[in-house]
């Protein structure tokens, strides 16, 4: 989840001194950072999916997926990050690449918007990228359970898929490693979903392109929403024809206009309105709000086919409007 956003409002975990313990390099763009207490005191447990949120300097937060290679996740010694360098990003991963040992910094949680469910039924995990973080601590937790399940990790190259001789070495045949530029293409995920178990949990995490295809094979492959898990990795960009659109509060009468480049939560704080949402990303639902009047455009990750088709929720940090105002229940 390394996006940069402003500092969320509400579930963002208790506030955390930190300092680098050590750093490594699991792959070719990628710093690997170990976090301690700067106080020496403890950290809070996690589970399978969880991240902390660093602050960035201006107050900007980037969320991070807590890495377990193995540890006690309890009594966790360190948080582990692993950061890919995103030099046209908005900076906040050049920063963290930055840092050296020694270093403080301020972090929120742990918080998990992406759990394991506490079910017995198989578990596919999909990994894409740098999405493997999150991925990397459910095959430990998986490893430690009695249920049965399968990871395919998919990268653009040997030089980038950071863990891999971890989850191999580990895991052993529980991994299977896919290579862009060696397959020739992307992991085909829609194959694998297809040919999963029946009552198979399916959990993604990657680009959008890869969660989208996901997604709609799991939908076809006739998968419950309960049994359909995604994390995005991706940085919500504006699009192309991006035109402006006007909201309407339903409480207050009050309607304001949305302009290309910024979100629907970015107006509303803009005008002093207090709005729960978290990942900022279209893949945690928090944010979701009904839509009285109006078409939404749903650029998010949460929403089914048929949600996406019935139009009357949304995720206001990411989507937008095929209509000229929406009627939100706010
Ligand atoms: S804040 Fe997570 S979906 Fe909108």
């Amino acid at each position: 989840m390394p996006t940069t956003q402003p500092s969320p409002t509400g579930s963002s975990g208790q506030e955390l001194e930190l300092t680098v313990k050590r750093i490594a390099d699991p792959g070719e763009g990628i710093r690997e950072i170990a976090l301690v207490p700067a106080d020496g005191g403890k950290l809070p447990a996690y589970d399978a999916g969880a991240h902390i949120r660093v602050v960035l300097p201006g107050g900007n937060t980037n969320a991070y997926s807590l890495i377990d290679l193995g540890s006690d996740v309890e009594n966790p010694e360190e948080y582990l990050l692993a950061i890919r360098r995103d030099d046209a990003g908005a900076g906040g991963s050049k920063w963290m690449h930055e840092l050296a040992v020694g270093d403080r910094i301020t972090a929120r949680g742990p918080q998990n918007d992406f759990p394991l469910d506490d079910g017995e039924a198989p578990a596919l995990l999909l990994a894409g990228g740098i999405g493997v973080t999150p991925l990397v601590s459910m095959a430990m937790a998986l490893a430690r359970g009695e249920r049965d399940w399968q990871m395919h990790y998919a990268a653009r190259s040997a030089a980038v898929a950071a863990y891999a001789d971890h989850l191999t070495g580990t895991h052993g045949t529980r991994i299977a490693l896919h290579r862009d530029d060696e397959a020739g293409g992307p992991l085909p995920v829609a194959d694998l979903v297809a040919a999963a178990a029946p009552g198979t949990h399916v959990y993604v995490c990657g680009p959008r392109p890869m969660i989208d295809a996901t997604r709609q094979a799991a939908e076809a492959a006739g998968f419950t929403p309960e049994r359909i898990h995604t994390e995005l990795f991706d940085t919500p960009e504006p699009e192309a024809g991006d035109s402006p659109f006007e909201i309407e509060i339903a409480s207050t009468g009050q309607v304001f206009t949305v302009p290309p480049g910024l979100t629907i939560i970015e107006v509303l704080e803009e005008n002093g309105l207090d709005i729960v949402y978290d990942c900022q990303r279209g893949d945690c639902g928090i944010c979701q709000t009904a839509v009285l009047e109006g078409t939404p455009d749903h650029r998010d990750v949460v929403l089914s086919e048929a949600e996406r088709a019935a139009g009357d929720v949304m995720q206001i940090c990411v989507s937008r409007a095929l209509s000229p105002r929406l009627k939100l229940d706010l």
